[in-house]
This record gives C-alpha cells, sequence and structure tokens, in this order.
C-alpha cells in the first residue's frame, strides 16, 4: 500500500519524505488556505514547492464546479508538474470533466466520494484515483472503512484500474484497516504514519539491549 501525505504544510512534507516511504501527497482547498497560501500565483508557486520535496503524486483540486472551469483548471494544475494529478469533486459536471481530462492524457483524482456508486461512476470517467473519505464518514456513524472495502471489491470484479485512496485518515487503526480491505493508497496525517512505529515492547526491547552493550562496550 502506498502512503500519501495529508498536507499542504512543507515542513511535514519534508519530515514524512525523509523516512523515506513517502509516495505522494494530497491536498484540499481547507490545507491550503490552512498554510495562508495567497491567490492563484501562490498556489502554484506552493504546489510546485510541493513537488520539488515529495518524488511522487500530488493532488491540487480545482476550485471551479463546472464542466468547463474545471477542464481550464485542470489542464494548468497539470501544465505545472508532471506529478500533479488534478482533484475533482465527484459531482456531475466533476466526472465529465474527469472523462475530459482523461482523453487528454490528464490524470485525475476523484475526491469527496461517500458511496460505491459514485466511486463506480468516476471509474467509468476514467479517474486515476478515487477518493473515499473514511474519517468523515465515520463521523457520521457510519462505516468509512466499509466503504472502501466495497470499491476495492468492485474494482477488483469488474477490472477497473482506478485507484483506492483512502482519504480522511484520522489515526493509525484507519491505516492497519486499509491494510486489511486492500486500499491502494491511504493519504494519512503525518502523526498517523510515525505511530505505526509505536510499540512498548520495541521501546523495552531497546532499552534493554543499549543497557546490556553497556557491559561489554565500557
Ligand atoms: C484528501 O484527499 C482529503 O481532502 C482529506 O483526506 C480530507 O480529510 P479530512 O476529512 O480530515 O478533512
Amino acid at each position: 500500500m502506498k502512503f500519501f501525505l495529508d498536507t499542504a504544510n512543507l515542513a511535514q512534507i519534508r519530515e514524512a519524505n525523509a523516512l523515506g516511504v513517502l509516495d505522494g501527497v494530497t491536498t484540499n482547498p481547507s490545507l491550503m488556505a490552512k498554510e495562508g497560501v495567497q491567490g492563484a500565483e501562490g498556489c502554484k508557486q506552493h504546489y510546485l514547492k510541493i513537488c520539488e520535496i515529495v518524488n511522487g503524486d500530488v493532488s491540487a483540486e480545482v476550485l471551479a464546479t463546472d464542466f468547463e472551469g474545471m477542464v481550464k483548471e485542470g489542464k494548468e494544475l497539470a501544465s505545472l508538474h508532471p506529478n500533479i494529478v488534478v482533484k475533482i469533486p465527484c459531482i456531475a459536471e466533476g466526472i465529465k470533466a474527469i472523462r475530459y481530462l482523461y482523453g487528454k492524457g490528464i490524470r485525475t483524482n476523484c475526491t469527496l466520494v461517500f458511496s460505491p456508486g459514485q466511486a463506480l461512476l468516476a471509474a467509468k470517467a476514467g479517474a486515476t484515483y478515487v477518493s473515499p473519505f473514511v474519517g468523515r464518514l465515520d463521523d457520521i456513524s457510519s462505516d468509512g472503512i466499509d466503504l472502501v472495502r466495497k470499491i476495492v471489491e468492485m474494482y477488483s470484479i469488474y477490472g477497473f484500474d482506478t485507484q483506492v485512496l483512502a482519504a480522511s485518515i484520522r489515526h493509525t487503526q484507519h491505516i492497519i484497516q486499509c491494510i486489511e480491505v486492500g486500499a491502494h493508497v491511504a493519504t494519512c496525517p503525518l502523526s498517523a504514519i510515525v505511530g505505526l512505529l509505536k510499540h512498548p515492547l520495541t521501546d523495552s526491547g531497546l532499552a534493554t539491549f543499549l543497557a546490556d552493550s553497556k557491559k561489554y562496550m565500557e
């Protein structure tokens, strides 16, 4: 399973990249706003900075909600850097735009997906990635991981190439569950990735080994 970092924060992207296990980055307008990015030019420069850090796919979201606007923005974003994947919301105009961009060889990430039906339309339109939002479903007492499982199964049965990118991951256990249901990618906060390393037996075992090493190294 690939790991994407779900942030527009450059310091966090550098830190995750330094671990050597980062496969890409996803951003959204809320994450960009959090970093204080200003204006269209500011956004482009920020996406370029992210692309300079990580050697992998970087999702950049369109702001238009009509077909023509999404296509125009999508082309502009894709022309910024070969690693840019155009993120498009799962609405009717978005599905049309994904289909059009697919025909032009531009890769897309269909976002804000909350049902298998939406994921089916995204795949039929030729989306490179589909992003089911796990945490936001859990927030309303629905089962986010079960949606990921259903989409993975559906794509496997029908032979779609679209990759399931589990999004809105909130914690380490979500990552483990994504592995169990066969998500192709999980986009996560840095804390959830680092959390995978934590185990008290690792810490106590290392402490013992270091203490014992002093018996023959000092
Ligand atoms: C990523 O593609 C999504 O925009 C993101 O994971 C949403 O996460 P949130 O529900 O924590 O805002």
